[in-house]
């Protein structure tokens, strides 16, 4: 196994198993020994992706991405960055030199920096920052300033101000910016975007994107660990900054953008303190908020951002003025997970579907004109017909199994095998080979954002989730915050604009509107 010791912050050497020179790099000391370090490692890496390299094309380039901040979520992106064919080499960046160690030893990472600056003055080509949700912008920008693409997780930002500013430095720099946009990714989002495209909803009325995330399911750890001591200041963080997911479950179908919000909040006073605004790093007391928004297109949107409540996860509502889309909580819920897809355990539950879901349409049993051509409006409830389709199929994640039908341009010998954590609405022909039998995440989407931030940065095209459709998103995270400062005082969104008309977007369907 490789081991690693943490010698000093500036400068230390790395020895390593595979070649006898020493090399000198920032962060830690990496001892790596002969046996299992080798197995499988640079040197095979380096043979595989010669050949990689001939399969994608003698002009494919291949990049070296630093993942920064190493807490529970951005590690689980490691393994996707190594596997990647466009990807030369995974740099690591955190502030705790504990986890830096861990993370470096397990991923068997040449390169570690418990210094961002020391990271963006490296030969990185990229960086994929996950970092505390209010701190994505100016660490962003801080990036691009200094040459580097850039993968973010969600928010972009929390204020007009950081947003405006992230938006202008890619403008200016011309990078890719890639925002991790779970939520895009998710199967209904994906059923509602083309649904929307091909007019099945007609226009927009209203939607609802709801987070519903209690401070006792996976939140406590990751502020504890992430904040140290001081973890209490910061679990205040206002909802409504992490307003993204939630917008996008509406924005990323209607391609469209808020103009102006009303937001209420929900003073928090249960017992663990969190909201206490005496010790808030934020000056917050709402743990619950709800918005409602108009849209550039006359629409309505209503957004919940709950962290105090019986609920869990996202939900999400389009109603046009011809159709619906609208799910609830399947009872029944609790299937196949993508551990349990790697290890072939059985799902203990029957139904693997997060929501149910159901798609409501108006059509006509008969044509609803008179014979002048004129419409019979008096009795049109005679000729109307109400379509009811159940889309509870496309929630199911349990990963897809390559057959002869679907397998793209894969080997024959890949023919059985699984795009872990998928379903019938990912298009998984378009992932690398590589990822087959990976782990995903939320919904699916892991695989997807880590390839089109590559595909981005391979191709010059914009990425589904670029800077402009990312500040749309959390274009009313600062502003909705303050409106429930004022009581749900109506206060005007600030339009970012849109890409270039001669840049093209990996994904067609992405093609913002007012
Ligand atoms: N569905 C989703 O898209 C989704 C899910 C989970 C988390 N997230 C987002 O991803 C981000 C990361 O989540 P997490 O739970 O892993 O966060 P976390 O708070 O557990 O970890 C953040 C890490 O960043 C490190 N860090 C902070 N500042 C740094 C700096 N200047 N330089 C180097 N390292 C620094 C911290 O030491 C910590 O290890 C958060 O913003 C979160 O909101 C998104």
């Amino acid at each position: 196994m490789a081991t690693f010791r943490y010698v000093s912050q500036e400068t230390v050497m790395i020895s390593s198993g595979i070649s006898p020179t020493h090399r000198q790099y920032n962060g830690i000391h990496s001892d790596v020994a002969a046996g299992d370090a080798q197995r499988n490692r640079p040197a095979d890496r380096r043979e595989a992706r010669a050949g990689m390299a001939k399969e994608h094309g003698k002009h494919m380039k291949r990049f070296k991405i630093g993942i920064v901040g190493l807490g529970h979520f951005g590690r689980s992106f490691i393994e996707l960055f190594k596997a990647h064919p466009y990807c030369e080499e995974v740099v690591l960046c955190d502030l705790r030199e504990d986890v830096l160690k861990e993370q470096a030893a397990k991923h068997d990472i040449l390169r570690a920096f418990t210094s961002y600056d020391e990271l963006l003055r490296s030969d990185i080509d990229g960086v994929a920052i996950f970092t505390q949700r209010w701190k994505h912008a100016p660490m962003a920008v801080q990036a691009l300033k200094a040459g580097k693409h850039v993968y973010s997780a969600v928010p972009a930002g929390v204020s007009t101000e950081e947003l405006d500013e992230l938006v202008k430095t890619v403008e200016q720099t011309g990078l890719t910016y890639a925002l991790g946009e779970t939520s895009f990714y998710r199967p209904q989002t994906i059923w509602c975007r083309r649904k929307f495209a091909e007019g099945g909803f007609g226009r927009f009325v209203y939607g609802e994107g709801h987070y519903y995330h209690n401070m006792a399911s996976w939140f406590y750890l990751p502020f504890y660990d992430a904040n140290g001591p001081d973890w209490k200041r910061y679990a205040s963080c206002p909802p409504m900054w992490y307003i993204s997911h939630s917008a996008s479950h509406v924005l990323s179908v209607t391609m469209s953008r808020f103009t102006k919000v009303s937001c209420l909040g929900w003073s928090d006073d249960h017992e663990d303190g969190l909201f206490d605004r005496t010790i808030s790093a934020f000056d917050n007391d709402f743990s619950n908020q709800t918005a409602l928004f108009r849209t550039a297109d006359g629409g309505m949107v209503r957004i919940n951002e709950f962290r105090r409540t019986g609920m869990g996860e996202c939900r999400q509502t389009i109603i046009g003025t011809q159709a619906s889309y609208v799910e609830h909580v399947n009872p029944n819920h609790g299937g196949v997970s993508v551990q349990q897809q790697i290890d072939g355990s059985e799902a203990e539950v029957k139904d693997s579907a997060q929501s149910r879901a159901v798609f409501s349409r108006i059509t006509w049993k008969q044509d609803p004109h008179k014979p002048d051509g004129s419409y019979d409006y008096e009795n049109a409830q005679h000729w109307i017909k109400k379509v009811h389709e159940d889309l509870t199929h496309i929630h199911r994640l349990d990963g897809v199994v390559i057959t002869e039908e679907n397998r793209g341009a894969l080997p024959p010998e890949y023919i059985g095998r699984k795009h872990l954590g998928t379903g019938i609405m990912h298009d998984v022909q378009r992932l690398p080979k590589e990822f087959v039998g990976l782990r995903n995440g939320h919904c699916g989407s892991h695989q997807f954002l880590v390839h089109d931030y590559l595909e981005s940065m391979q191709t010059g095209k914009l990425p589904p989730n670029h800077v402009w459709i990312a500040a749309r998103y959390s274009a009313g995270a600062g502003v909705a915050h303050e409106s429930s400062k004022r009581d749900g005082e109506l206060l005007p969104i600030f339009d970012f604009g849109k890409p270039p008309n001669d840049k093209e977007c990996l994904d067609p369907l992405v093609v913002l509107r007012d």
